[in-house]
């Protein structure tokens, strides 16, 4: 029988490249979305280049817990993967309550239900922001956690942690000492930490939608480029890095989903050697921000307007990571070059423009 996989925020960017490669990798995929930072053109994608127009989407929000409760009792779920989550770094600053409430109530609702409906595999989508800034580079998953910068970069680390507990807490579910408890089942969980994910599927049919000015920096080239901003700004050009400007370890969207695919078959198949386990999700290859913009410009042979500007708060010099557990326990390694992935990128921003 196939396995089903749970998409929560799987109308998003990540989320529906994921969707794309579990139906491709011969899951059933259920996705839930409340549309609140994104619309259903993704989803509308997803059902082209996979050609199923039968993917169940629900439109609920996580934060709601009887509506999660409700999917779990009407699919059988075999894994979850935690999309839906707000990821404005700035904004969290500003509005703290807001991704405290959001982010984190949605996974406890996502935990509690996989617990009481007989247990369940979690994967939660974290993130490098975790290992804060550090001079060890690259970065391994034993690297230490640096306190988080924003209270976005916090809810990520305590989303790790309440799935760490969660699974320690749920381990005997379900063996003879528990066994009264009936439906109660353990949870088991994996975090991928992504690096900079990237570019659009090659199809051009699903990307990247930043609603208002992209804080990232590809949506916010490809829209330069396109003429919907005026010029890029490159934050700070004095780092000690090889140009000046930082750097960091851009992954491909489809590579990064793939690793998705990778991690939620490990926990299907009851391959973890660990009950919690974690994986950079990275290419472990540095690249600068003047140099993305320069292979950005040569691969769609076009100039793009572009300016030096000073430092952006709160961003680390450099940072990339060590995929070397990936690639031994999951069998996961980038596979796409940049210059792919920044056409691809750029395949999106003139599909969106209808060019
Ligand atoms: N940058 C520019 N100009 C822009 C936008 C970005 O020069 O208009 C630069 C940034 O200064 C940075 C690099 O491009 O050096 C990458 O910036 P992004 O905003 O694309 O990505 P970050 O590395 O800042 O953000 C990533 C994730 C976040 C995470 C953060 C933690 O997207 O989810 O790392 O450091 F929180």
């Amino acid at each position: 029988m196939k396995k089903r996989v749970l998409v929560s925020g799987g109308a998003g960017y990540i989320g529906s490249h994921v969707t794309v490669e579990l139906i491709q990798a011969g899951f059933d995929v259920v996705v839930a979305d409340n549309l609140s930072n994104c619309d259903l053109t993704c989803f509308e994608g997803v059902k082209k280049i996979t050609g199923r127009d039968d993917i169940p989407f629900e439109k609920i929000d996580c934060c709601d817990y009887e509506s999660v409760n409700r999917l779990f009792s009407e699919f059988r779920i075999d894994a979850v993967i935690h999309f839906a989550a707000f990821k404005a770094v700035g904004e969290s600053v500003a509005e703290p309550l807001k991704y405290y409430r959001n982010n984190l109530l949605s996974f406890l609702n996502i935990l509690e239900a996989s617990r009481l409906h007989g247990g369940c595999n979690v994967l939660f989508s974290s993130s490098a922001t975790v290992y804060g800034e550090t001079d060890k580079l690259p970065v391994t998953e034993e690297s230490p956690r640096q306190p988080a910068t924003s209270p976005y970069g916090n809810t990520k680390q305590m989303c790790e942690d309440i799935l760490s507990d969660t699974v320690k807490a749920t381990a005997a579910y379900g063996s003879e000492v528990m066994a009264g408890l009936d439906k109660t089942g353990p949870v088991k969980g994996i975090a991928l930490r992504y690096f900079n994910p990237i570019g659009a599927h090659p199809s051009a049919l699903i990307g990247e939608l930043p609603r208002g000015v992209p804080n990232n920096l590809v949506p916010y080239i490809t829209q330069t480029a396109i003429g919907k901003r005026e010029c890029l700004s490159i934050f700070g050009n004095d780092y000690p890095t090889p140009d000046g400007t930082c750097l960091r370890d851009y992954i491909d969207v489809v590579d990064l989903a793939k690793a998705h695919v990778a991690a939620v078959s490990r926990m299907v198949e009851n391959k973890m050697e660990d009950s919690y386990e974690i994986f950079n999700v990275g290419t472990g290859r540095p690249v600068s921000v003047l140099e993305l913009v320069n292979t950005f410009e040569r691969v769609n042979n076009l100039r793009l307007n572009y300016r030096f500007a000073p430092r952006r708060e709160g961003d680390i010099t450099a940072i990339w990571a060590d995929p070397t557990r990936a690639e031994k326990v999951l069998g996961w390694k980038a596979q796409r070059t940049i210059e792919e992935t920044l056409a691809s990128a750029w395949a999106w921003e003139k599909h969106l423009a209808g060019k």
